[in-house]
This record gives structure tokens, sequence and C-alpha cells, in this order.
């Protein structure tokens, strides 16, 4: 066992901050050995019941949960900054040749270990994130992510049409190739799977209907894609699927919603795709850094609080513009800016943060998991120094309260905050 005396950021059970200005984290192993909070409070409280553990002193340090990335591509970390007039053009001239070099598998195992130093430097300890739709991708980053411990989630794209030699795949192939991932990696350690159609317009109906079918038999694997992000998107999918109710209709119809599938963006929906989020248990990862950078639209946050559809945050690197949790909250603030808010002018930055970490986590049904420092959560956590540029050092010495503290990390923070990451 070990234990960390520090400033201490968690939340309760109704999503709220709970902090202790002189706080303790004690760590231990579980009965699988694997590292989790044993306890966590008031040191003052705490520090009698555990005689003989060693006490790390971080005072002037706050501990807070490690952040989870609901949505990102990690074949797209050198796609970062890439500008377009929208999603289409930017999948064509940018994306889409990036991502062809992952059929080398010496290329892919390069670009996974710089992604995770990154996501570790940016305190990122869990990420659902797209491979490409070459195997080999997929085998690089969960090799990576297992040799560093990270309970980590990923699969093998789909795409069968309107896409270019070099990433389109084979349906028949691709449907046997992501039952073989499966099988590999899927609950290996920490990992997880995801079963991936990219978006509706690059697979086939038999293609979704396959991944709806390997998504029945493998009930707890993920799913992953993209829906409603772009308005040239949306009616490129209306006229390929004249049939569906809408966008988000198309993967409803090939079983395709359901708990602990997770669709990125959903700007453009409607009060019906909304309530089928909510009645299906999926759940939206919100990435507006991208969706400011390609001008795709603003997540209504008022209106899925009101439908009570869950979600949770997310970078979309290589579409998003940063790897940093504080980045993508205040981008997250600025498009709460635009919406409908029954108190103050946008979220505040209990609710950003918890969207980046517990929100998040559940919203991929890892509660109880990862993304709280509570009792029994797994031992992800960062140890953030809110004195780490001038600016910060002078301004979080004038908070008032908790909401100051954290607004001054999320709006001037960044990766010189993370001093350490530890994972269970
Ligand atoms: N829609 C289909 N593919 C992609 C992608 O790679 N990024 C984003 N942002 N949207 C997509
Ligand atoms: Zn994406």
């Amino acid at each position: 066992m070990k234990a960390y005396r520090a400033a201490i950021l968690r939340f309760d059970d109704e999503h709220r901050p709970v902090y202790e200005l002189d706080g303790m984290l004690v760590v231990g192993p579980d009965a699988h050995g694997r590292r989790v909070v044993r306890a966590v409070g008031d040191h003052a409280a705490l520090a009698g019941r555990f005689p003989g553990v060693a006490v790390e002193d971080l005072r002037g340090r706050l501990i807070a949960p490690g952040f989870v990335d609901m949505h990102i591509h990690y074949p797209q970390t050198d796609v970062i900054g890439a500008p377009a007039a929208g999603l289409l053009p930017w999948l064509e001239h940018y994306t889409f040749p990036h991502e062809a070099r992952f059929n080398e598998e010496g290329h892919a195992r390069e670009v996974a270990a710089f992604f995770f130093d990154e996501l570790q430097r940016h305190g990122v300890t869990t990420a659902l994130t797209f491979a490409t739709s070459h195997p080999a991708s997929v085998t690089a980053a969960f090799q990576e992510a297992q040799a560093r411990g990270l309970r980590f989630i990923t699969g093998k794209v789909l795409q069968d049409r309107h896409s270019p030699d070099g990433v389109r795949d084979e349906t028949e192939q691709s449907l046997i190739d992501t039952e073989a991932l499966i099988r590999r990696w899927h609950g290996v350690d920490r990992l997880g799977y995801a079963i991936t159609p990219r978006f509706a317009p690059t697979s086939s109906p038999e293609q979704l209907r396959g991944a709806g079918e390997l998504a029945e038999k493998y009930s707890d694997v993920w799913i992953q894609s993209h829906v409603a992000e772009n308005v040239d998107e949306v009616k490129w999918v209306a006229e390929l699927f004249p049939h569906a109710r809408s966008y988000l209709g198309v993967y409803a119809d090939a079983g395709l919603l359901r708990e602990r599938a997770v669709y990125a963006h959903c700007i453009h929906f409607d009060a019906t795709d909304r309530a089928l989020m909510r009645e299906t248990g999926a759940a939206a990862a919100i990435s507006p850094s991208s969706n400011l950078f390609l001008g795709s639209g603003f997540f209504d946050y008022a209106a899925a609080d009101d439908a009570g559809m869950r979600y949770g945050l997310a970078s979309d690197v290589g579409g998003g513009t940063s790897f940093s949790p504080f980045h993508t909250m205040l981008a997250a603030y600025y498009v709460g800016r635009a919406g409908q808010h029954k108190t103050g002018v946008s979220l505040t930055p209990g609710q950003l943060w918890w969207q980046h970490t517990a929100g998040a986590a559940r919203a991929l049904g890892l509660d109880g998991v990862v993304g709280n420092l509570q009792p029994g959560y797994e031992a992800d956590f960062v140890v953030l120094d809110p004195k780490a540029t001038p600016l910060l050092a002078r301004k979080t010495a004038q908070a008032n309260s908790l909401d100051e503290l954290l607004f001054a990390l999320i709006v001037l923070g960044d990766d010189r905050v993370v001093e350490r990451v530890h994972t269970a």
C-alpha cells in the first residue's frame, strides 16, 4: 500500500466535484493484484487508519482522476492542424492518405508509441481510439497499451466503399478480421475491443449488418463510429440510405445502438434521435475542438440533457486540435455558450471536468472502474501542479473557490500542469 497527501478532486454520485484541500489517497492491490483506491478523504480523518503505510507528501499539488478521452484517432496524430473546407475534403485530402501508411507495421508501431507518450504527457489514462482499416494498426496499438498497463479500447476500422485504395477493406474479410481481433484482444489485461465502422457513407449495408451481428454475438465489446457531424455528410447519408429514418437510424437498423456504443459528434440530431440514444444506452462523444476546427457545428447540451442522453468529452485528434483535456474542456465551454442554459452562461468547471473523467467513463460503461477516485476504482490518477506557469501560479493563488481554481486550470492549463501520471 502507498498513500499520497495532496489536494484531491473526485466526484460524488450526483456528478458534483468533491474537494479536499488537505486530502489523502491510499492505493493498494485488490484481490486480483490490481492497484485500486483503498481509501480517500481528509488527511486528518484518514491518517490514523493506515499506520505504517508510507505517505508521499505532495502538498501544493492537486491529485485528480486520470482523464478519459472518449474518441480519438491514434493514426491521425500527424493530421492535427490540417485545414480544409469541411469534413469530407479533410478526409479525402489529409486523413485517408495518412491512414494508408498503417499497413506498414513499423510505421503503426512508431506512431502508436508516440501517441501513448503524448496521452501520458497530457494526463489521459484511458482512451477509446480508432485504429485504421489495417489489422496491423490494431495489433500495434494493443501491444503498446499492454506494455504500458493502460485501460485502453480500440478496433479495426470498417470501410468497404467510398474509400480510396489503400484504406478500403473487403466486406467479408473485414468481418473475419474483426472477429479474430476480438478473440485475440478483448478482455486481455486492461484492453477492450471496439467494433469500428468508420461512418455510414463508407460502409455497405452488408458491412454494417455484419458489424451489428458481431455486436450482438459479443455483447460486452464496444462499438464506435461517427454520426451527424457535418451537413454535407448528413445529406450524403440521406441519399445513400433513403429508407432510414435519419442518419442515426442507419445504425439503429443495423443493430449498432446499444450500451457501450459510442458515437462521435451527434450534432445534427432531432428529438427522435436523442430519444433513441437514451433508450438504447448509446453515448455521445462530444468533440468540441474538432467541431470548431472543421466548422461542423455545436453540440446541443441543453437538448441532450432534456433527452437524458449519455455523453462525455473527446479530443477527436486529428480533427481535434489538441491532446490536452484542458483545451478540450475549454472548447466545450465555448460550445456550451452557444446553447440555452437554465443557470449560468455555459457549463460549470465541475461539469466540464466530470465530462472528461467520471462522466466519460460512465458513458463508456466503465462506471466503478476508472474516471473517479472513490474506493474500489482502479488507481489511474494525475498529479497536477497549479503553479506550473507564472500566470497559473498568480491566478490560482487568488482562487477563492473550487470553481475559480478549476476554471484557472481549464483556461490556462496544458501539459505543463501534468506533473505525473500513475496507472493501476
Ligand atoms: N467521419 C468519418 N471519419 C472521420 C474521421 O476520421 N474524423 C472525423 N472527425 N469524422 C469522421
Ligand atoms: Zn473521429
